[in-house]
């Protein structure tokens, strides 16, 4: 290949767009994820939710208010895909692909009210967590949670 001025500006062009563009594709908690949160989640999981241990204590009686556990924030949230309660978040957003029985979890349907909408915010989350694994504390491995990303 001859390279004139032409093909030396399109190599540089390349440099200097790729980074920028995997920058911005980043799926990010305060610009991504919490928006789904709010819009999806926060009506049962938001501020006058009570904290997972409370929760876990009075379990039916906050069942039969339709109130899971608070997640009303990144540092309460990210409680629910690292630890303690590790890959909760995945299980019950899971669509069926990762699951054992090929069932989705039973928050999947809360992502959205198309089949559409509920696959764009189950990809948004999936970028987000970066490892999407549906395993426990008990079973997970140091190398699977180092693939965590879940960035603020
Ligand atoms: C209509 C109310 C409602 C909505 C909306 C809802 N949830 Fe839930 N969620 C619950 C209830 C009640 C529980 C506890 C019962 C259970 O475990 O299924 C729960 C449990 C969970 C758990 C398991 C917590 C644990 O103890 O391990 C996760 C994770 C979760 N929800 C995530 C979400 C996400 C993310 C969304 C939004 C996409 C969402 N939920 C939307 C009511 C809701």
């Amino acid at each position: 290949m001859k390279c004139n001025t032409a093909v030396y500006s399109l190599f540089l062009t390349l440099a200097l767009v790729s980074p920028c563009t995997a920058q911005s594709v980043e799926v990010k908690y305060t610009t991504d994820i919490k928006q789904i949160i709010d819009a999806k989640c926060i009506g049962c999981h938001g501020a006058d939710s009570p904290e997972h241990r409370e929760f876990k204590v009075n379990k039916k009686n906050y069942e039969e208010k339709s109130k899971g556990p608070k997640m009303d924030s990144y540092t309460n949230l990210i409680y629910f895909i690292g630890w303690p309660d590790s890959g909760a978040v995945m299980r019950r957003l899971d669509d069926g692909k990762n699951t054992k029985e090929g069932k989705p979890g039973n928050m999947y349907q809360y992502l959205g009210s198309t089949d559409e909408e509920r696959q764009k915010n189950l990809a948004s989350f999936k970028q987000w967590v970066g490892n999407w694994n549906l395993k426990r504390w008990a079973d997970v491995t140091k190398e699977e949670m180092n693939g965590i990303k879940v960035k603020y």
